[in-house]
């Protein structure tokens, strides 16, 4: 915690990092720069199209009001951000060595490609690469993300920002690599992932920025996200790099009847207390002590072995928990629980400080809901996923550690007494997925769990102030340049 008051500027900071664009829909744009030059000149029509953080608070108020006096449909609203990975500065002459702490070794100037083999344990293709799509095996120098209300509307932004870079002419600064659209689920499904479970509940507030904060794992300080910031673990950043955030993109790939099938086939038999479960109630059980709340974003660690909706809907309950007093007890949650394996919360706090690893985590889904044909075949046909976005200050405390050090690592948390069968998350976990404590009156029994998430593509960006955009990469001016 700090001491000294935070004043962060919210007009130099892109919308995305702090605020989340408003969402319904969103393209993610991966490109390669073709020539530097007109990029930079080209930069100066594009940065007026950014939403910062303030501009996100605005639309936001907007979006209340217009619920508030009952009006129908959703108000028109777009928002862009851009984003540069360590190749796209190379090839715009930009000297990024500071925003990399252990220098070369750092994983944003190897990018992702590399630190898939290397620690994140993505399944490898005999030639050696990750197993990723093609595009991803590729270098992308920059991600541009578009969202909005309406299909038309991202439509249309794409069509301006084409226009902007010159793509499709013979004067393209940028070659789109791979655009993809990212689409919340419809209905009573909005804000849920593939698997069917409420997401993006547990964000950490952070100091000097959210004023709202309710009962929950404490506030961080703005440096665990915002390079530069009051508790940024790098103590020396050059100024153009201030009021940045490095975004890790993960394109995860979901096989949603795979594990239906895999609950369906796996019901819990009794609860926790004793009680038989109907297989129904069995499966819905099983899911819940995977992912560590129910569908509805309860979290099992309040209401162990049946949904509470009024719990997830209740702001200042549904993130109030710490796993307190549990170090050896998996009758609430298992240890290996995706949300225990990536906030372990009182499993290693208060011994040792967990706000370097806080992320903030944004992202939408993409592909189809589960077709009949899917369901009754227990088969994925149509490709659908997460678009995994987080921020963080330094990648390798934060998603990298989250990835390597705890959900692929199966003696984590440490003091459970049971080492090895404490198991990898059974979502995100790389590597033989086989976990303790999801039948909570056996939590000796392991069960292996099959790959219900794929990793097929990835890369780290990092995400520049407004001022750095304007002053000093569409200029050029403060940098070494290279060539
Ligand atoms: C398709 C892939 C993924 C799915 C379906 C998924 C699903 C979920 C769900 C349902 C929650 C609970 C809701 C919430 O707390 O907001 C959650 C929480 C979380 N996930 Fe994931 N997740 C995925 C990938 C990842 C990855 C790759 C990471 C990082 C390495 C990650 C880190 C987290 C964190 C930090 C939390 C919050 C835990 C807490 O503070 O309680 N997730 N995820």
């Amino acid at each position: 915690m700090s001491t000294t008051p935070i004043s962060l500027d919210l007009n130099n900071i892109q919308g995305d990092i702090l605020s989340g664009l408003p969402k319904k829909t969103q393209y993610y744009i991966f490109f390669k720069i073709q020539d530097a030059a007109k990029f930079r000149s080209d930069l100066a029509h594009f940065i007026p199209l950014i939403k910062t953080v303030a501009q996100v608070l605005k639309d936001r108020d907007d979006i209340d009001d217009h619920k508030r006096r009952g009006q129908p449909g959703l108000i028109p609203l777009v928002g862009v951000n851009i984003s540069i990975s360590h190749f796209g500065f190379v090839k715009l002459g930009i000297d990024d060595s500071t925003l990399a702490p252990n220098g070369t070794e750092d994983v944003f100037v190897k990018g992702q490609k590399q630190d898939a083999i290397t620690n994140l344990g993505d399944p490898k293709r005999a030639d050696g690469n990750p197993d990723w799509e093609d595009a991803f095996l590729n270098e992308i120098d920059g991600l541009i993300i578009i969202s909005g209300e309406s299909h038309a509307t991202i439509e249309k932004k794409k069509h301006e920002i084409e226009h902007i870079f010159g793509v499709h002419t013979h004067h393209a600064s940028i070659q789109e690599v791979k655009s993809i659209r990212g689409d919340v689920r419809p209905g009573d499904q909005s804000g849920h992932e593939h698997f069917g479970f409420l997401d993006g509940i547990s964000n950490p507030t952070v100091n000097g920025f959210d004023t709202n904060v309710n009962p929950g794992p404490k506030s961080v300080d703005p440096g665990k996200v915002l390079v530069g910031q009051t508790g940024d673990p790098t103590p020396t950043r050059e100024d153009w790099a201030k009021d940045g955030s490095f975004l890790v993109f993960r394109y995860l790939f979901q096989l949603v009847p795979e594990f239906d099938k895999f609950l369906e086939e796996h019901p819990l038999k009794k609860d926790g207390n004793g009680k038989d479960l109907t297989p129904e109630k069995g499966s819905e059980l099983l899911g819940a002590r995977m992912v560590g709340r129910w569908k509805s974003g309860a979290p099992i660690d309040v209401s162990p072995f049946q949904d509470d909706p009024e719990l997830a809907d209740d702001p200042k309950r549904t993130n109030d928990f710490k796993f307190e007093g549990e170090r050896t007890s998996q009758l609430k949650c298992p240890f290996a629980a995706h949300v225990r394996k990536t906030n372990p919360r009182d499993d290693l706090e208060p011994d040792f400080s967990i706000d370097d690893r806080r992320i903030l985590r944004r992202g939408v889904q993409f592909g189809p809901e589960v077709t009949r044909a899917e369901h009754n075949s227990g088969k994925t046909i149509h490709d659908r996923g997460l678009l995994f976005t987080c921020y963080q200050s330094h990648i390798e405390n934060g998603f990298q550690f989250l990835q390597q050090s705890w959900a692929n690592t199966a003696n984590f948390p440490p003091f459970t007494g049971i080492g090895n069968a404490t198991g990898l998350d059974p979502l995100i976990g790389q590597g033989d997925r086989a976990m303790s404590g999801l039948d909570p009156l056996s939590p000796q029994n392991v069960l292996p769990i099959d790959t219900f998430i794929i990793p097929r593509g990835g890369e780290y960006f990092f995400s520049p102030s407004l001022k750095a955009l304007k002053e000093n990469i569409a200029t050029g001016v403060q940098f070494t340049v290279q060539a």
